[in-house]
């Protein structure tokens, strides 16, 4: 006998399109979209055929309203989310936006999503620090691994808090403390967990958790003209 789904499963059930013809694994490279998310794409795509159409509140209200649920996903304060086309350009955000100095070194891991090294390896010659290229010591990268490759010249570690080509979740409460124990900043890149799996990002070392250093990079990147999926 099977048991009756409770009524939060159906209800989920309800927001998906019907997909019983098959069993549709492939949520990276093309994923299912709700239908909330076809919902917002399709009056995006409505705006741009009329511009002259285009509410106000896609300008404000929008942007905000979406700050303030992406703090809920993330048990983050709204005024932490900052909205960007996708996780490149909140990354080089983030490059440009900080002061360095020469010398400093900035930490990622051995093939990396492109955008990592895409993102660093220009501030090389730009701002004379050094991108440095940690290696598994084992099969997987793991947050030791960095730990141990940090030094005090180490400005950032930049990393996927899931792997995009091989699954490995990084112990990013662990890897998150070693750099704040010596200042160190911390960007997650979540391009491939987030929304998936639990996140809680609280700021402050006093709310839940999360040492105030850790910038992340999430995958679900809502902005009114570029509604993505993922
Ligand atoms: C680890 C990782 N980072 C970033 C991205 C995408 O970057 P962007 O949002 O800039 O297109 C992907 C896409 O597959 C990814 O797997």
């Amino acid at each position: 006998m099977t048991a009756a789904p409770s009524s939060t499963a159906a209800d989920w059930r309800q927001e998906w399109f019907e997909f019983e013809e098959a069993t549709y694994l492939d949520t990276a490279a093309q994923s299912a979209m709700p239908k909330v998310a076809v919902r917002a794409a399709l009056a995006a795509i409505e705006w741009k055929k009329f511009p002259q159409r285009m509410p106000d509140s896609a300008y404000e209200e929008i942007p905000t309203r979406v700050r303030a649920s992406l703090a809920r996903l993330l048990a983050a304060r709204p005024e932490e989310i900052a909205l960007t086309t996708g996780a490149s350009t909140g990354m080089a955000a983030v490059a440009y936006g900080l002061d360095w100095k020469p010398g400093q070194e900035i930490l990622t891991g051995k093939a990396e999503f492109p955008a990592q090294f895409s993102t660093w390896k220009p501030l090389e010659e730009r701002e004379g620090v050094k991108l440095r290229v940690v290696a598994p010591r084992e099969r997987f990268l793991t947050a030791e691994d960095f730990i141990a490759a940090l030094t005090p010249q180490t400005r950032l570690v930049s990393a996927s808090l899931v792997r995009f080509d091989d699954a490995s979740l990084l112990d990013s409460a662990r890897l998150a403390a070693a750099c704040h124990a010596q200042g160190a900043l911390l960007l997650l890149d979540a391009s491939q967990c987030c929304g998936a799996m639990p996140m809680n990002v609280a700021l402050s070392a006093g709310r839940s958790g999360r040492p105030k250093d850790t910038l992340l990079a999430p995958a679900v990147m809502f902005t009114p003209n570029s509604w993505r999926s993922r």
